[in-house]
């Protein structure tokens, strides 16, 4: 059932009292006139608009405001005496719900109703409802724009601008659709908001708009504060080495950005591995290069942050990444909650099977990177086949993956890597990860600095046998995670 269809359920119902808590009455009276169906039907009741300032009024057919009903008490004494049936919406009536002569008033005219078919309905932004009249009341939730209806706000705003302006809004189908895509889960007041904001700027929707609309959108959604907006991608250029990852990605990338009813949707990947390899990094290319907005869920913080309220934040935070879809959901430290064996395991346990349900269930324009250090703390049933696409280990990178990630630091500092002898420091560095290796190169260029020249390889070469990587470190760590991998992960190389 359509969640709109719902109200007419409500209308049919005894309920005397419906709240709607929205700030789109325009909306929300259009579709009331709408379910009042034809005058001629024979279950059609009128239907009045009340505001303090203009009255009651009669909207099904169109009458004149009556003015001498717009006090609130006026109203309800009014009401109350029809005896014909009527639906009547009281517009922000709210600040008028702590009078006791008003809600015993209410409470009059609904319950007085019993024979005559009379519903009232308080309509504002927020409605608390005195617990005399819960028990007579019902709510209804507006359901949000459709695609249709936000195509058609958005082309509302563009004909406005073009008015305006005197000329046509340029528009490319594909961003055009993509846009109206991204304001999937907004009000109709935000929609046309942010149509305004990318429209006006430059007269145009272009995809360059999106990003800004997918931050202000983020910005209206983000009420706890659990999910956060990563502004800061990646492309698949700057990864050194993980080319099997890359590949896979590739290969999904039309069916992600255009579903095929023949294949079905990657979910999600789960990327694993020792520390400062690049899964950070991956996460943030896959959003790159997907050119979608990248949300993190910290699991470590879910755990932490509100005690004891893991598991509904996790579902809102679910709930929000679904109104931001499409986008690339960023689960970092995925071991930090779900870790087995503690005091905790029945939340643990709990939470891991609320995501585990939601990722099943979820229709894939939510996809989800999941990043994990400590493979000891993983349950099993998460690495278990078919719960994420595919589960990748990534490795310490091979002397090819030093040598491109050598280059990539350097370019990245604007040093051209032709004047730096990689090959030979792809050999000096074998056993680090690209986050030693990057590390180097911020240490060696410290030290060129301080003798003022530019940084040359053997500067590179000092701080790199200077450094003892984690892999030397911690071996047997290491050693043991390479042999979990090998049973049960693809290489990410
Ligand atoms: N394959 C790589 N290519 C290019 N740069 C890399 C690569 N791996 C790591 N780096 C560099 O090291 C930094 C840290 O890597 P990243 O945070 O992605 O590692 P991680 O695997 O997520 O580590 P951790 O397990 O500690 O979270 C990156 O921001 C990047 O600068
Ligand atoms: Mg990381």
């Amino acid at each position: 059932m359509d969640r709109n269809d719902e109200l007419a359920v409500l209308l049919a119902s005894r309920v005397p009292i419906i709240v709607v808590e929205t700030r789109d009455e325009e909306r929300l009276l259009a579709l009331l006139v709408n379910l009042a169906g034809g005058v001629a039907a024979a279950d059609h009741r009128p239907l009045f608009r009340w505001t303090v300032t203009d009255g009651l009024q009669r909207i099904d057919v169109e009458l004149a405001p009556q003015l001498h009903n717009a006090p609130p008490d006026q109203v309800l004494r009014h009401i109350r005496t029809v005896d014909k049936p009527g639906i009547y919406v009281l517009l922000d009536f709210h600040p008028y719900l702590g009078d006791p002569v008003n809600i015993r008033l209410l409470k009059d005219a609904a319950v007085g109703g019993d024979d005559i078919k009379r519903t009232i309905l308080l309509v504002s932004h927020a409605v608390t409802l005195p617990d005399e009249l819960a028990s007579l009341s019902a709510r209804f939730e507006l359901a949000l724009p459709d695609e249709a209806e936000r195509r058609a706000l958005v082309q509302g705003v563009a004909q406005q601008w073009s008015q305006e302006h005197g000329q046509r809004v340029k528009a490319d189908a594909k961003a055009l659709a993509m846009l109206v895509e991204n304001l999937a889960g907004l009000d109709r007041a935000s929609i046309e908001r942010l149509a305004r904001h990318a429209i006006h700027c430059d007269g145009a929707i272009s995809s360059s708009d999106l990003p800004a609309v997918m931050a202000a959108k983020y910005e209206l959604l983000n009420q706890d504060g659990v999910l956060s907006y990563e502004y800061d991608l990646a492309g698949f250029d700057d990864i050194g080495g993980l080319a099997s990852l890359k590949r896979w990605i590739d290969q999904r990338r039309a069916v992600l950005l255009q579903p095929d009813s023949r294949l079905d949707p990657p979910k999600g990947l789960l990327l694993l591995g020792v520390q400062g390899c690049g899964k950070s990094l991956a996460a943030r290319a896959t959003a790159g290069a997907l050119s979608r907005p990248l949300l993190r869920l910290d699991f470590g913080t879910l755990y932490n942050k509100y005690h004891g309220e893991t598991e509904r934040n996790l579902r809102a935070a679910l709930t929000q990444a679904e109104l931001m879809s499409p986008c690339v959901l960023w689960i970092d430290e995925l071991e930090k909650g779900l870790a087995t064996g503690d005091s905790d395991s029945g939340t643990s346990r709990r939470v891991l099977g609320t995501f585990l349900t939601w990722l099943a269930e979820q229709s894939g324009t939510v996809f989800v990177v999941a990043t994990a250090n400590d493979i000891q703390a993983l349950p099993p049933e998460l690495v278990r086949k078919g719960r994420f696409d595919e589960i990748f280990f990534v490795d310490l990178p091979g002397p090819a993956a030093r040598q491109s990630i050598l280059a990539i630091q350097l370019r990245q500092r604007e040093i051209d890597p032709a004047a730096i002898d990689v090959e030979r420091l792809a050999e000096v560095t074998d056993g680090f990860s690209g986050a030693e290796i990057e590390q180097g190169v911020i240490a060696a260029l410290y030290a060129a600095h301080a003798r003022q020249r530019d940084l040359a390889t053997g500067d590179l070469l000092a701080e790199y046998m200077r450094t003892r990587p984690l892999s030397v470190v911690m071996a047997e760590q290491v050693g043991a995670l390479r042999a979990w991998a090998e049973q049960r992960c693809v290489s990410a190389d």
